[in-house]
């Protein structure tokens, strides 16, 4: 079984509010359904989501009354994400049906409290493929709070122990530097968790490199802890999900579960 995240800044433009990008999601729901794995998937919220949750700053848990229409609209814009994504899936012969986090997963202090992995199992025992995302979600100690895609990574892939969690980015994978501002970054083919720690031992700045890299660091060391391999793949490059999919050399960063 794989788990497979869609990055916001893959399926959506970042920059642009509720951008959603249909030729690159289709692009990604024919190379899923070629590779004829059983999968779950989870998706970022991109422009759709982090707008709204910025916004009205929903990451810092209930202060005002105001907050309550910005959980709403945000949730509701996320929802539309995923409706959108969930067609596209559909259009590709991939029966996806989706599992909202905002009703299935508890949160306590930003971290995953509960989840409801059993509508998963169910779900997948007869032949769905399940598909959750980043939402905003109760919050034990706050309130409430996002729960991101790359959190529900780490509990799926604890809970499920998969071949590989597949984070599908808008970069070919990890560097030892960003290689937008470092002309001498290097591109890492694989690593392992030992090797991760001494990087950002090293220097927390830079080891993340791309983007949203650095948040996602933290749910990966989690991942390759449960013993799970991690790929990082660029979802802009036609055939490289693909490719993991199925086994086939491609570019891409393997880290190695422990
Ligand atoms: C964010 O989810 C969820 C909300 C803002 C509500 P992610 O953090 O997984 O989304 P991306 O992949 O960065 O867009």
């Amino acid at each position: 079984m794989f788990i497979i995240k869609l990055g916001g800044s893959v399926i959506t433009d970042k920059t642009k509010k509720q951008t959603f990008k249909q030729t690159t999601t289709d692009r990604l729901s024919m190379e899923i359904k070629k590779a004829n794995k059983e999968i779950i998937i989870v998706h970022g919220a991109g422009s759709f989501g982090h707008i709204p949750a910025k916004e009205y700053k929903i990451d810092e848990g209930y202060k005002d009354l105001n907050q309550i229409k910005g959980f709403s609209v945000t949730h509701e814009m996320v929802q539309t994400l995923n409706s959108l994504v969930l067609r596209s899936l559909h259009e590709h012969g991939i029966p996806g049906v989706s599992i909202s986090p905002h009703s299935t997963v508890k949160l306590d202090n930003h971290e995953i409290a509960k989840m409801d992995f059993q509508v998963f199992k169910e779900y997948l025992e007869k032949k769905f493929v399940p598909v959750t995302f980043g939402d905003v979600v109760l919050d034990k100690k706050i309130g409430f709070s996002i729960c991101s895609g790359d959190l529900l990574m780490d509990a799926l892939a604890g809970y499920f122990k998969p071949e590989k969690a597949v984070f599908v980015i808008d970069e070919d994978g990890l560097y030892t530097s960003n290689p937008k501002i470092d002309e001498n970054a290097e591109f890492i083919e694989s690593t392992t968790l030992d090797k991760l720690e001494k990087l950002t031992v090293q220097d927390d700045k830079h080891v993340d490199v791309t983007g949203g890299m650095a948040g996602k660091i933290k749910a990966i060391k989690n991942i390759l802890n449960h013993g799970v391999d991690v790929v990082l793949v660029n979802g802009n490059k036609p055939g490289r999900l693909y490719n993991v999919l199925v086994g086939e050399d491609t570019v891409c960063t393997i880290l190695y579960g422990r």
